[in-house]
């Protein structure tokens, strides 16, 4: 398992060019999107959503909100990982009914949780909500990076775009969600990228143990 890992990580790369001929399977995808939904976030509020595109005239478009990245439209996936903005007016309740429904019992026996997550959300300024949540939506794309990675699919993450505009063209402010990250999945091309050595911080210059 160790093996495997280090070794589909090794393999990783950001891809920049994508194979536009080339597509995922659908059981690859479902597996890398149930990665996501399955990630932690902060009381288990799950402030997000993933929008899946698979179109090539929105890609098209998308493409051109991305600083004309080509990997957004020569994926065969794009997977815009999005935060929710209506935190404040929604989350809690949310959380509750789901909480509840999962340990079968009534949102009225949750309300200490919802206390405490309510108190959280009350003490900080929109901007500082808005952050907190925009930091949860790192953790899906982490984990679906990674599990791209052990399925040999290749992954290109993405924060050069305008939120604006890809808002604006996939219709997210009237559904209360802001893109935080894109992820393109899909078979890397001709990438001159794949062959470049990983650049990493040594492991000691990263890792302190305090025993
Ligand atoms: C949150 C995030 C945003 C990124 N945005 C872009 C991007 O817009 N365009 C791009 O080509 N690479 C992007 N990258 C890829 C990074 O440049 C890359 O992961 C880093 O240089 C390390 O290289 P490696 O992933 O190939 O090992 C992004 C990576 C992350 C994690």
């Amino acid at each position: 398992m160790q093996d495997t890992l280090i070794k589909a990580l090794s393999w990783r790369y950001a891809v920049k060019t994508f194979d536009p001929a080339q597509k995922i399977t659908d059981a690859e995808l479902h597996t890398i999107l149930e990665s996501g939904r399955m990630a932690p976030s902060s009381f288990g509020i799950e402030p997000w959503k993933f929008i899946v595109v698979s179109n090539p005239d929105i890609q098209a478009k998308m493409r051109s909100a991305s600083y004309d990245q080509s990997k957004v439209s020569d994926a065969s996936h794009v997977v815009v990982l999005a935060r929710r903005t209506d935190v404040r007016e929604n989350i809690v309740r949310e959380l509750l009914d789901r909480a509840a429904k999962a340990q079968g019992k009534d949102a009225s026996e949750m309300k200490g949780l919802g206390d405490m997550v309510a108190g959280t959300i009350a003490s900080k300024s929109d901007a500082e909500l808005d952050a907190w949540v925009r930091a949860q939506t790192y953790i899906p794309l982490g984990m679906m990076v990674e599990t791209a990675a052990l399925l040999g699919v290749d992954a290109g993450p993405m924060e050069g775009f305008s939120p604006d505009e890809i808002g604006a063209i996939l219709g997210l402010k009237e559904k209360n969600l802001r893109a935080t990250t894109m992820l393109a999945l899909g078979r890397r091309g001709a990438d001159a990228f794949a062959a470049v050595p990983k650049t990493r911080r040594d492991f000691d210059e990263v890792v302190e143990f305090v025993k």
